[in-house]
């Protein structure tokens, strides 16, 4: 799918519903259940190569990954594709080259982690045709400087995150996910930006949701307090995912139990 389409959901008040996505029969069945955006996250990193973090995923991998959500996929719900840590962060060039690859194995879009900093990248690939999604809050290639805690908690925090929101916003983002960040500061920054958000662990008042795939299937063995297991009582995956999606849509996922 391409961004327009999605944009006219958001636009006419429909709660986008994302999920991450790593290979082609997750992806078909994905599609079947309606979801909207398919993420290939660099969480893969954790959930299929048992990493501690998602630092040691390559462009290569993700490329793989890409291509093979690209083919399940068969050209429904919008493939957003993570560039990885390290692959983008260098010089817009750099990012170009990285997102290239990601767009010809069949992504829709790419996302990447940062604010300010990263502004003139995102325009740098926005004026050369390339679909960009930030990525604000808890920021998991951050690791090494955050840890895995919440953000944005404090005022001074919460100020720089809005400001980190408008700076990607106006570079050309036009999606922007808000992860583990409280329920009240991303309504604000949803509030102020005329693009979806799309929050996880950030609270109800996003544009959209996205949680990891492997949560929602309570395949994590530590799962964060902000994901839901819809498999528990479920019939089939495939009831587990379309019970996600109608949550979302309905507005009965995130409860306040998953709010910070
Ligand atoms: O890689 C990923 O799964 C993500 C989500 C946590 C938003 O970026």
């Amino acid at each position: 799918m391409y961004l327009p389409k999605l944009l006219a959901k958001a636009a006419r008040g429909e709660k986008l519903v994302a999920l991450t996505c790593y290979d082609a029969s997750f992806a078909r069945l994905m599609v079947r259940c309606g979801i909207d955006i398919l993420l290939v996250g660099d969480s893969l990193g954790m959930t299929v190569q048992g990493h501690a973090s998602t630092l040691p995923v390559t462009l290569e991998q993700m490329v793989y990954h890409t291509a093979a959500v690209a083919r399940g996929a068969a050209g429904e719900g919008l493939i957003l594709a993570d560039l990885p840590f390290g692959s983008y962060q260098g010089s817009a060039s750099q990012a170009f080259d990285s997102a290239a690859r990601l767009l010809a194995a069949g992504a829709n879009m790419v996302k990447l982690e940062g604010g300010q900093v990263m502004a003139a990248t995102v325009r740098f690939l926005v004026e050369r045709g390339i679909p960009v999604c930030g990525h604000l809050g808890l920021m998991p290639q951050s690791v090494n400087r955050t840890g895995y805690a919440p953000q944005g908690r404090d005022p001074p925090a919460a100020e720089r995150l809005l400001e980190d929101a408008e700076r990607l916003a106006e570079a050309g983002a036009q999606l922007l996910v808000l992860e583990s960040i409280p329920a009240q500061l991303a309504q604000e920054v949803t509030r102020r930006l005329a693009i979806p958000t799309i929050g996880i662990g950030a609270g109800p008042h996003c544009g959209g949701q996205v949680l990891v795939l492997h949560d929602v299937l309570g395949l994590t063995p530590s799962p964060p307090r902000f994901a839901r297991d819809f498999l528990t009582g479920a019939p089939s995956l495939e009831a587990a995912i379309a019970a996600y999606a109608e949550a979302v849509r309905t507005g009965t996922f995130p409860g306040p139990e998953h709010c910070l």
